[in-house]
């Protein structure tokens, strides 16, 4: 897809924002600040019943809805992809259509865990984010938000979240979005990072994040300095 097609006419405050796995504690985080910062919320889930529950669990007042991934990716305008990384190609197989003429974000980090911790799981392609963009030839596809914390995101004492997201993609016009739509998360920034071909190693770097999580008993963040 060229150059604007994918964003133009596209107002960030009032973007509906469609979650595939928004089931999960990373797309209810993600749902839950977007909807508190005015945006629509559509959670989407390989159960419609599953997301109505995840949607009014996060309070009747933030109004979010609940569909079939399918029905979310079609109603949403910007969709984030937030599955685990063993479903995420045959889900992004399935949505094909559904996605297309859309900016899809992918936020998923291909990750193992064994007795030494977290560690990144090689990608064929490259990165998760360059696998959805082979899929999805119709869609522009993003990478962003594989560094927020889910429980940040769904911690009501946690007000601010001070961190950058940085965001990867060859699209000018739809990284600027997905940068705008980062800081509507209070305390955030997105931040350019690159072209999508550089997502791999931001997907990776999250085992290091991982593992200052465990030593240090936190939900740690990036900050670039010098920006
Ligand atoms: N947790 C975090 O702090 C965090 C931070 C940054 C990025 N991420 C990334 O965000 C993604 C989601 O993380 P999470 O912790 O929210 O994961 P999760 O809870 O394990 O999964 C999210 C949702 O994905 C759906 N799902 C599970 N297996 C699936 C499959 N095989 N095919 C399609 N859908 C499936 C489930 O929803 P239904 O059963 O309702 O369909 C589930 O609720 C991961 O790729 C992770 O790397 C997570």
């Amino acid at each position: 897809m060229s150059d604007l097609q994918a964003a133009p006419g596209l107002d960030v405050a009032t973007l509906a924002i469609g979650i595939l796995g928004g089931t999960g504690d990373q797309g209810r985080g993600l749902a839950r600040r977007f909807a508190l910062a005015g945006n629509p919320v559509i959670i989407g889930s390989r159960s419609a019943e599953r997301a109505v529950a995840a949607a009014q669990a996060l309070g009747a007042d933030l109004g979010i809805r609940g569909m079939a991934n399918a029905d979310a990716a079609a109603a949403a305008d910007v969709v984030i992809v937030a599955v685990p990384w063993d479903g995420h190609g045959d889900l992004l197989k399935s949505l094909v259509a559904a996605l297309a003429g859309k900016i899809v974000i992918d936020c998923v980090n291909p990750m193992g865990f064994d007795q030494r911790g977290a560690y990144p799981l090689p990608v064929a392609e490259g990165s998760a984010a360059q696998q959805a963009a082979a899929v999805l030839p119709g869609s522009v596809v993003v990478g962003a938000f594989h560094h927020v914390s889910a429980m940040l995101l769904l911690d009501p004492e946690v007000a601010s979240i001070e961190l950058d997201v940085l965001v990867l993609g060859d699209d000018r016009s739809a990284t600027d979005l997905v940068q705008a739509l980062a800081a509507r998360i209070p305390g955030a920034r997105g931040l350019y990072a690159g072209r999508l071909r550089n997502c791999g190693q931001i997907e990776a770097l999250t085992a290091n994040l991982v593992s200052i999580n465990r030593r240090y008993k936190a939900h740690a963040g990036l900050r670039v300095t010098d920006v």
